[in-house]
C-alpha cells in the first residue's frame, strides 16, 4: 500500500512517516521546507526519513506546476502540511495560502489518484475557539486566522466527502509535543532558553492556560488506528488528544525539574488569539478507532529533553 504524507519534514509528519514505514507501508512525502522556522531541522528530519526509504519530494502545495511529476497511485493521503500555530510573523496570506489554497490544490490532485481509499485531513483543536473542551458536534468558534483557515481547509475536505467525490475524514489534534517539536512551541522553546541561559518569553495570563498536552507518539498511534478503521470514518471528524490537562505553569515546573534548572521568565503583553483551555473529549475516538493515549506529560517531556540534548545541542554550540 502506498501513502502520501504532506508536511513530511515537519514535526508530526516526520513521526507519522516513520510509524507508517514500521507498519510496512510504502511512504512518500511532500514538503516545501518553508522557512517559518529553522529549515535545518526539517532537512535533518528529511535525511532521517530518506535513510528509512521514505521518498521526499521538495514541492510547494500552492504551486499547480509542482504536482506535475508526482506519482498518482496513492492509496491514502495524510495532509499535515500547513502554516501552524499563532504567530505575529505569519500574515493572513500565509495562513490562507498554505492552509486553504494548498488544500484545494492537493484535493484536486488526490482526485486523480484512482486507487485512493481515504484522505485524512489533519485538523486542530484551535477550530473550536477560546475553549476546546467539546465533542466534535460543537459549533466551531475559532479566534485566530490559524483556526479560521484550518476550519476552512477541513470543510473543503469534508465537502468533497459529503458530495461523494472522495472518502475523507478530519482528525483534530490537541497541543502535540515530543521530540522534534517546533522551536516556536512551548517545550522546545523552554528547553532552548534553559540551555542557552536565556529568558523565556511568557505572554501575560498564559501561565494559567490549560492544555491537553499530547505526546506525539500517542498522536501517530491514534492516526494509525484511524487508518486501520478508515472504512468507518468517511465524512467524520475525530478529536485526538490527551484527556489530562495541565497549566503552562505546571509544564514549566516539569521542565525545570527534568533539567534541574530554574528557568528565568521575560513577561510579554497578552497574545491575541490564544486559547484559554483545551481538553480533548475523545469518547468518539475511543469508540470508533479504540484510541487510547498512554504517555504521561512528565514521561513525554523526559523523552523530549533527551532528544534535544542528542540532536539540538550541537547546533547551539
Ligand atoms: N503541533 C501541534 O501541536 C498541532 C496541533 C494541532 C494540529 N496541528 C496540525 O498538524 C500539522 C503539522 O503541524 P506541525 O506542528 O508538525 O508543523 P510543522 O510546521 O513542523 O509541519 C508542517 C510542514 O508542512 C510544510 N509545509 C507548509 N506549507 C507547505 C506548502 N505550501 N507546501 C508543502 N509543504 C508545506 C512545512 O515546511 C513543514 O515542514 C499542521 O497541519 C497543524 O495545523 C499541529
Amino acid at each position: 500500500m502506498r501513502v502520501l504524507i504532506t508536511g513530511v519534514a515537519g514535526f508530526i509528519g516526520s513521526h507519522m512517516a516513520e510509524k507508517l514505514v514500521d507498519l510496512g507501508y510504502q511512504v512518500s512525502g511532500i514538503d516545501n521546507f518553508s522557512d517559518y522556522y529553522n529549515v535545518s531541522l526539517k532537512r535533518q528530519n528529511a535525511e532521517i526519513l530518506q535513510k528509512r526509504n521514505v521518498e521526499v519530494f521538495e514541492k510547494d502545495l500552492r504551486k499547480p506546476e509542482d504536482y506535475r511529476d508526482l506519482p498518482r497511485d496513492f492509496d491514502f493521503v495524510f495532509h499535515f502540511a500547513g502554516r501552524p500555530g499563532i504567530s505575529a510573523n505569519s500574515s493572513f496570506d500565509d495562513y490562507f495560502s498554505n492552509n486553504v489554497y494548498a488544500t484545494e490544490l492537493l484535493l484536486n490532485f488526490s482526485l486523480q489518484n484512482k486507487n485512493l481509499k481515504h484522505f485524512f485531513n489533519i485538523g486542530t483543536s484551535s477550530i473550536y475557539g477560546r475553549e476546546a473542551t467539546f465533542t466534535e458536534t460543537e459549533v466551531p468558534r475559532p479566534v485566530s486566522n490559524y483556526g479560521v483557515s484550518k476550519l476552512a481547509a477541513e470543510q473543503l475536505v469534508l465537502s468533497l466527502a459529503r458530495s461523494e467525490k472522495l472518502k475523507a475524514s478530519s482528525l483534530r489534534l490537541y497541543s502535540v509535543y515530543g521530540p522534534r517539536e517546533r522551536p516556536d512551541k512551548l517545550y522546545t522553546k523552554l528547553i532552548e532558553c534553559a540551555s542557552k541561559d536565556e529568558k523565556f518569553p511568557l505572554f501575560e495570563g498564559s501561565e494559567e492556560h490549560l492544555r491537553s498536552f499530547t505526546y506525539v507518539g500517542d498522536i501517530v498511534d491514534g492516526i494509525s488506528q484511524a487508518l486501520t478503521n478508515y472504512e468507518k470514518l468517511n465524512t467524520e471528524i475525530i478529536n485526538l488528544g490527551s484527556e489530562e490537562e495541565f497549566s503552562t505553569r505546571e509544564g514549566i515546573q516539569f521542565i525545570e525539574e527534568i533539567l534541574g534548572k530554574k528557568i528565568r521568565l521575560k513577561h510579554l503583553p497578552r497574545r491575541a488569539g490564544d486559547q484559554l483551555r483545551t481538553r480533548a473529549k475523545i469518547e468518539k475516538a475511543r469508540e470508533i478507532i479504540a484510541y487510547d493515549p498512554k504517555i504521561s506529560l512528565y514521561e513525554g517531556l523526559e523523552k523530549q529533553v533527551q532528544w534535544y540534548k542528542e540532536f539540538m545541542m550541537p547546533q547551539i554550540s
